[in-house]
């Protein structure tokens, strides 16, 4: 797939799930309007939307409708939104900068940041609960585990146990495919449900490949802390060695940390190989991981 195909339909499928999560916020009150403002701080504004991408991407390749997916592409965005709200904030990586603008409990209140969180989690739920699918129970289960205690969450807390210390390759790749792995294998499985039920073995396949680029997509992330610029990141650079976290670039090195990324991503393309031609939009986005500037 060219680079202006993948574009293109990069472009289609975040027009598509931001007019749904606008729709969303658009249809119900707010209880609390800055609650509500700052939820919607926190998942309306910016974003590459790559969840969402992958969930429509691993869906098609299975066979899915397009409706079938907008629910759990929704879903994964909130959880998504929600846990970059909760990791900016001052207990955790202290961040100002999020998407270009403040985060939220900059533009907010800490407390505020903390309760959009929670809300942004449980709306995830809501709107994958209310979806009609015959495969909603797996999708729910998926979302909650890559989510929780042995996915996201668990990745979040061995990152704050890591700060200051000397995890081998190992141990790293162990944090990194649970705090940011977790969601991206999420993504690819709750699309490939949508087509397919559990056991299938082309969702087997999805899964070799999504632990793969997830993996990749977080060594790329440390590698733009290092390389990328605040601008262009939307985020602050240089943030993980100001705090003193390790990451791939430092215990690797630049190149060796691109090298592992690049190799997992062929490893991920090369999973795809059972499903066929309708894997390439996947492909495509599995290059896109390590190729990003932002
Ligand atoms: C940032 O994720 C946090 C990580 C897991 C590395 P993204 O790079 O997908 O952030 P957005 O959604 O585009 O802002
Ligand atoms: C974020 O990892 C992982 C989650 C939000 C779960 P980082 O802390 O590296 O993400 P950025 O660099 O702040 O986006
Ligand atoms: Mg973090
Ligand atoms: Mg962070
Ligand atoms: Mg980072």
């Amino acid at each position: 797939m060219n680079p202006e195909t993948l574009a293109a339909g990069l472009s289609v499928d975040r027009a598509r799930v931001n007019a749904r999560l606008q729709a969303l916020f658009g249809e119900r009150g707010a209880a609390v309007p800055r609650l509500d403002a700052a939820m919607r701080h926190g998942v309306l504004v910016g974003g590459k939307r790559l969840r969402p991408v992958l969930v429509y991407a691993a869906g098609r390749a299975l066979g899915a409708e397009d409706a079938a997916l907008d629910a759990p592409a929704m879903a994964i965005e909130l959880v998504h939104a929600y846990s970059l709200v909760h990791d900016d904030l001052p207990a955790m990586d202290d961040d100002d900068l999020r998407r270009g603008q403040p985060t939220v409990h900059k533009a907010f209140d800490e407390a505020t940041a903390i309760l959009a969180g929670d809300a942004l989690q449980a709306l995830a739920f809501e709107v994958l609960a209310c979806a009609s699918h015959p495969h909603l129970p797996a999708m729910i289960r998926t979302l909650a585990q890559a989510a929780g205690r042995d996915g996201m969450v668990a990745g979040q807390a061995l990152d704050l146990a890591a700060v200051g210390g000397h995890p081998d390759a190992e141990a790293l790749a162990t944090m990194h495919g649970h705090k940011t792995g977790a969601l991206i294998r999420a993504s690819v499985r709750l699309g490939g449900l949508a087509a397919a039920a559990e056991g299938d073995p082309r969702l087997a396949a999805l899964d070799d490949y999504a632990r793969a680029i997830g993996l990749a997509f977080q060594i790329h992330d440390d590698v733009l802390d290092v390389t990328g610029d605040t601008a262009t990141l939307g985020k602050a650079s240089g943030a993980d060695a100001a705090r003193d976290k390790p990451t791939y670039p430092s215990l690797l090195g630049l190149v060796g940390a691109r090298a592992r990324a690049r190799a997992l991503v062929e490893e991920g393309v090369a999973a795809l190989a059972p499903l066929g031609e309708g894997a390439a939009p996947l492909k495509a986005l599995a290059r896109y991981m390590i190729e990003r500037d932002h």
